[in-house]
Order: structure tokens, then C-alpha cells, then sequence
């Protein structure tokens, strides 16, 4: 089975790439620009560059590739960014969706759409598949734009909304893990909100849970998050403590106090029992998550 990969060079296309290697899957990666990733020169590794803005790029290597399964890993995923530039967003997050189904129509590929939590308005939080959508930021409006055209696709497809993702970090993006690391290393205060919730992901189980999906051919949504209730200031302080750093570096703020151009859903986090049921999914807990990461 050839499964084709976008943004193989981002934090989740990393683990995609290792695992999907690891099961022997011929992995079609590809990425903007040059390859970043350490699995040249391994077998079943092809890596080819496609910018999924540029429709005759797409067009070039689907025809040549004839992929069986698109996972769409990649996506302008900074909400701030998306805010502040809305039009590159649309191109990026929507129509680069666009644009890779009209391709994998042409070859009958299983479609994996990487969605994220912020397609909700974070009132209710634990939020099930069913539950309606209502995003507050640009970002959560481009990726749910995403999901209506994935929603269309003749052929089969899957969606796979994700929550604050963490892990160790291969190819440059951070996360709060790793940016809790990294100030309290240097002495530097760091402030982080007490007045969100969310699920953190793990990124192998994310990884793991969207291979499920191609492996049994899984069609629908899918929520697929940590086990966990935290917020990002008690993960912060998990961290630490983990680490064996100075937790009184760390600030409790609320929302409130931080100007960001995108505004954030206060409660997310999802309900998992449809992978549990149907993928058996089981998350590791944020403890096991965080030694994983550190290890
Ligand atoms: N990380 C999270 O906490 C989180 C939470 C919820 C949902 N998600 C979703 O999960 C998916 C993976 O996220 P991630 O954390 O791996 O993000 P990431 O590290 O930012 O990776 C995204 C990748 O997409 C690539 N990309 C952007 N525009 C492209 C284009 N036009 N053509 C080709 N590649 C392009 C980027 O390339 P460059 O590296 O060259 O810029 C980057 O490597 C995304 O769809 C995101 O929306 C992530």
C-alpha cells in the first residue's frame, strides 16, 4: 500500500513517517522544499517536494505516485499566524485541501484529513463527534472549511480532530513541553493559562491512531486525544516537577491577561470512546507521556 504523507516535516509528520516505516508501508513523503526528516536512503522511503498551494506540483506527483491513502498532516497550524494572515490561511488550510481531493479523486485514494479541537467554541468542552462545530478563530474556521470539503469526497474518508499535541520534538516546532524545558533551564519566568482545559495528545498515539484508521480503513470522524483533563498550567507544572526544575518559574495568568490575535476556545477536550470502540485506542496517561518525551 503506498500511503502518501503532506507536511512530513512537521512535529506529527515525523512519528507518521517512523511508524508507517516501521509496518513496511511504502511511505510517499513530501513537505516544502527539502526533505528534513533522517529516513533518506531507507527503504520504501521516497520523499518528494509539493507545495499543496501549487495545484500543478499536486497534480505532478499524483500522477506519478498513484497513492492508495493521502494522510494531510500538513496545515498552516499556528492560530496566531492564521489571524493575522488570513488569505495565505485560506490558501494553505482550505484550499490546498481543495486541491489535494480533487487529485485523490482522480486515483480513488483514501482520504485522512487532520483536523484539530479548535473547529469548537469551547464552552461545553468534552466534546463528542457529534457535538456541532462553531470556531472563534480564524484558524478553527479554515481547518472546519477543510472537514466540509472532506465531507464531500466521493471516494472514502476520515477525519481526525486532534488537542494540543506534545512529545519530543524532531523537527523545530515546539510545544508547551518543551518550551516549559527550555525557559525554566535558562531561569526565565514563564506564564501560563489556569482557565483553559484541554486533553493533551501524546504524538505516538496520534501517530498510532491515524495508522489504525488506514490500516482497518475507518471511515468518519474521529476524536482522538490524551485520557487526561489538564490545563496547560498544570501540564506546565507536571513538567517541571518532572524535570526536577524550579516550578516557581512558572505563572498562573488567565486568559484575560495575555493579548494573543487569536482567540482561544476556553474548554475543549475530547470524549475517545468511538476509538477506543472501534480502533482500540488507548491513550498513555500525561505522566507516561511526559517520561516518553524526556526520555
Ligand atoms: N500541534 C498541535 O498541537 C495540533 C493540535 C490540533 C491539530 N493539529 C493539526 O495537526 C496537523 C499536524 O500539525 P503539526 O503540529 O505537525 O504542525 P507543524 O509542525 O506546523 O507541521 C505542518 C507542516 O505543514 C507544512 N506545510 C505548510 N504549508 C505547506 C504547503 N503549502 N505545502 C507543503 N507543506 C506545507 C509545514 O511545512 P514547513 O515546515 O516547511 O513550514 C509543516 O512541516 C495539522 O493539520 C494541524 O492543524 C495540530
Amino acid at each position: 500500500m503506498k500511503i502518501l504523507i503532506t507536511g512530513v516535516n512537521g512535529f506529527l509528520g515525523y512519528y507518521l513517517a517512523e511508524q508507517l516505516l516501521q509496518k513496511n508501508f511504502s511511505v510517499i513523503a513530501t513537505g516544502k522544499g527539502e526533505c528534513r526528516l533522517p529516513f533518506i536512503g531507507q527503504h520504501n522511503f521516497v520523499y518528494e517536494s509539493m507545495d499543496f498551494t501549487d495545484p500543478f506540483s499536486i497534480h505532478d506527483v499524483f500522477e506519478r505516485v498513484r497513492p492508495d491513502v493521502v494522510i494531510h498532516a500538513g496545515a498552516m497550524s499556528k492560530p496566531d499566524e492564521c489571524e493575522m494572515n488570513q488569505m495565505k490561511a485560506y490558501m494553505m488550510n482550505v484550499e490546498g485541501t481543495v486541491q489535494l481531493l480533487i487529485n485523490s479523486a482522480d486515483v480513488k485514494s483514501f482520504f485522512v484529513f487532520v483536523s484539530t479541537d479548535f473547529v469548537f467554541d469551547g464552552v461545553k468542552g468534552i466534546y463528542n463527534e457529534e457535538d456541532a462545530p462553531q470556531p472563534v478563530n480564524y484558524y478553527g474556521r479554515t481547518k472546519l472549511e477543510a472537514e466540509e470539503a472532506v465531507k464531500d469526497y466521493e471516494n472514502d474518508w476520515a477525519i481526525v480532530r486532534t488537542v494540543l499535541v506534545y512529545g519530543k520534538n524532531h523537527t523545530g516546532r515546539m510545544n508547551i513541553l518543551t518550551l516549559v524545558k527550555e525557559k525554566l533551564e535558562k531561569g526565565e519566568e514563564y506564564s501560563v493559562v489556569d482557565d483553559q482545559i484541554r486533553t493533551p495528545t501524546y504524538v505516538e498515539d496520534l501517530a498510532k491512531a491515524i495508522i489504525s484508521i488506514v490500516e482497518k480503513r475507518a471511515k468518519g470522524i474521529f476524536h482522538i486525544s490524551g485520557k487526561d483533563i489538564l490545563t496547560p498550567y498544570q501540564m506546565a507544572v507536571k513538567t517541571a516537577v518532572h524535570l526536577g526544575l524550579d516550578k516557581s518559574l512558572i505563572k498562573k495568568v488567565t486568559a484575560a491577561d495575555f493579548s494573543q490575535p487569536a482567540k482561544r476556545p476556553p474548554r475543549t477536550g475530547f470524549r475517545i470512546e468511538k476509538a477506543r470502540r472501534e480502533l482500540g485506542y488507548e491513550p498513555l496517561s500525561f505522566e507516561e507521556g511526559l517520561e516518553k518525551t524526556f526520555s
